[in-house]
């Protein structure tokens, strides 16, 4: 599929598939596109040219109500109702599970204490939005999207403002689902232990694989002008990734 927009192609023939169960990794430089395939994947924008399909349906076909079950997005720069305390906005990810009358069961509740849960939120479900913190709005918007049990995660820089334990809490918890993930992430060491991960450059696929195939020095270099290269820390769970800027 190809998205335009201004006269660019932000999107430019991507053909991909995503495989059940797998967390993907996207990684590529600040407009590479990757919000922007995450918005075409969740539906939000139509593509010009192609499709995306979920589960074997043209996804513009699928009735609404349907994909809100399905899919769950995080955007990049998630906002909410100033009004609302922690627990009002992840109970909105139960909205798509309602009857018709939007009646509340007790597996809606359950469903909202298990996210809070696992984002280590619990404490502070009665806060206001307002009030929280960067790390704690980005913690809130993952708890929203596990409220709403979806089959594909769609993650936009989903550690974007969380401290280490938190950074490597959330991932752990998105392979820990049983969900599809695709997740734009900055952090390379997250890439690394991604099943797989696709490098996009203005719009266009570079690389897809296993990381170790992906994250190469010479793919590095192209892609974000550092020089990179691979360090085997006997005590990390594999291979870490040391950085410096190319010398012009
Ligand atoms: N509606 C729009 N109209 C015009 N250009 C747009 C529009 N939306 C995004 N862009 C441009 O498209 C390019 C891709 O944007 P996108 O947000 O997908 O990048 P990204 O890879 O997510 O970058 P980042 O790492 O900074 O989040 C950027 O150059 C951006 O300025
Ligand atoms: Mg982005």
């Amino acid at each position: 599929m190809s998205f335009s927009a201004a006269g660019r192609r932000l999107v430019d023939g991507v053909d991909l598939d995503v495989f059940p169960g797998e967390t993907l990794g996207v990684i590529g430089p600040n407009g590479a596109g990757k919000s922007t395939l995450l918005r075409l994947l969740a539906g939000l924008l139509p593509p010009g040219q192609g499709e995306v399909r979920f589960e074997g349906s043209p996804l513009a076909r699928l009735n609404r109500r349907r994909v809100a079950r399905r899919i769950a997005l995080v955007a990049q720069q998630a906002e909410t109702d100033e009004r609302l305390t922690v627990r009002d906005a992840v109970e909105l990810g139960r909205t798509p599970w309602l009857d018709r009358l939007g009646r509340w069961r007790d597996e809606d509740t359950a469903a909202v204490d298990r996210a809070l849960a696992a984002v280590e939120m619990t404490a502070l479900a009665e806060r206001p939005w307002a009030s929280l913190s960067g790390g704690e709005r980005q913690r809130l918007h993952i708890a929203r999207a596990h409220a709403q049990e979806p089959r594909l995660m769609l993650l936009d820089e989903p550690t974007n403002h969380l401290d280490i334990h938190h950074q490597l809490a959330i991932l752990a918890l998105i392979r820990s689902l049983p969900v599809t993930a695709v997740v734009a992430l900055h952090d390379l060491h997250h890439a690394l232990r991604c099943d797989r991960v696709l490098a996009l450059h203005e719009g266009r696929v570079v690389a897809l694989g296993t990381p170790l195939e992906v994250l190469t020095p010479t793919l590095l270099r192209a892609l974000f002008g550092v020089e990179a290269h691979l360090v085997n820390d006997p005590d990390a769970d594999g291979p870490l990734i040391a950085f410096r800027l190319c010398p012009n």
